[in-house]
């Protein structure tokens, strides 16, 4: 378990560069995906060091946890895997509802189970809050869980802090999943002063802005997947933010390093925040991401980026 570390106090060591696999299998997300690219990517991570793998029922749906208990299966090594997934969604007659309730919650984690074709989940989050079950008793119901072994850690996502408050009465809480990049620092404000304070583990999510924080787009890029409806690829907009990925270019090249492990790497030094978990659609994208952690950033340059996007 070299260089892996403990997110939280949840008892999981991971690999803090991370596979986020909502391109695997993600055919509600993504147009067009190819599964055997996808389960490509999962098993190059695999192989190449990456044990912490990011997927959610309603990736597909179904289809990305499917794809990913398929490979870890295949690799024969399913305890050295973190697997962690994610329900909320229940889907009926056409409509999406969120559901937090115990039950919902138990049943979910029993389905998931049989998706990933594991005995056991190493993270199960709440996907996304409802608006009715008490975030405690939600939480209540993953304990019970976590007690009979069918999930190791406890996690949330897309919560406030005031539902994590809640949901961390008993301090049942070991991860929280939400949006964070350069872009989006909210959580800066409220949700990572009461982790940091409470050894609750961060995972951001879109960590490079879906792709944005990679350098590689311009003004004439065009998008036909979720993010041609994204705020921040939106005509003048997208142009500012392209300005901005702009300028952590002459800090890379200082450092000899690419801008997206430039990035990347920055996370890894905010308080709480363990392991981040790119996305990814092609198998190299994978392996390149682990050149992070080669990337050691000085005082300097972590204030340096972090005034870019002020
Ligand atoms: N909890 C939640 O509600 C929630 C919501 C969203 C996401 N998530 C999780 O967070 C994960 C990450 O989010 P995300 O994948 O949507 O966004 P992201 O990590 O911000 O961006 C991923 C995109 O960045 C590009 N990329 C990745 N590595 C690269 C590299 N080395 N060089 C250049 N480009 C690179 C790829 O885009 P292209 O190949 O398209 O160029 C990739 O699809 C998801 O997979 C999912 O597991 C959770």
């Amino acid at each position: 378990m070299k260089n892996h570390v403990q997110l939280g106090k949840s008892g999981l060591y991971v690999n803090p560069v991370g596979l986020g696999a909502n391109a695997v299998g993600g055919h509600n997300l993504y147009p067009n995906l190819d599964e055997e690219q996808g389960m490509n990517v999962v098993r190059q991570a695999l192989e190449n060091g990456i044990n912490f793998i990011d997927t959610a029922y309603i990736y597909g749906p179904e289809r990305s946890e499917e794809l990913v208990g398929k490979v870890v299966k295949e690799s024969g090594s399913r305890d050295n895997v973190i697997i962690a997934t994610k329900a909320a969604h229940k889907i009926a007659n056409n409509e999406t509802i969120i559901d937090n309730s115990p039950q919902f919650l138990k049943k979910s984690v029993e389905q998931a189970l049989q998706r990933l074709q594991t005995d056991y989940i190493d993270l199960f989050y709440i996907h996304f809050p409802d608006e009715d079950t008490p975030k405690d008793e939600a939480v209540g119901a993953l304990k019970e869980l976590k007690d009979q072994g069918k999930i190791r850690s406890i996690g949330v996502s897309n919560f406030s802090l005031d539902q994590l408050k809640e949901a961390n009465k008993d301090g049942y809480v070991d991860v929280i999943q939400s949006e964070y990049n350069l872009f989006k620092r909210q959580a800066e404000k409220d949700l990572l002063p009461y982790t940091a304070d409470n050894n609750i583990s961060f995972v951001p999510y879109f960590p490079l802005a879906s792709g944005l924080l990679a350098g590689k787009y311009d003004e004439n890029t065009t998008f036909d997947d979720l993010r041609a409806n994204d705020p921040l690829f939106q005509g003048e907009t997208f142009k500012q933010n392209l300005k901005k990925v702009e300028q952590l270019r002459p800090i890379a090249k200082q450092k000899n390093v690419e801008l997206v492990h430039l990035v990347l790497a920055w996370y890894l030094t905010r308080d709480s925040i363990d392991a981040i978990i790119p996305g990814a659609k092609h198998a190299d994208q994978v392996i390149d991401n682990l050149k992070t952690l080669d990337v050691h950033l000085t005082e300097d340059e972590i204030d340096q980026i972090d005034d870019i996007f002020k």
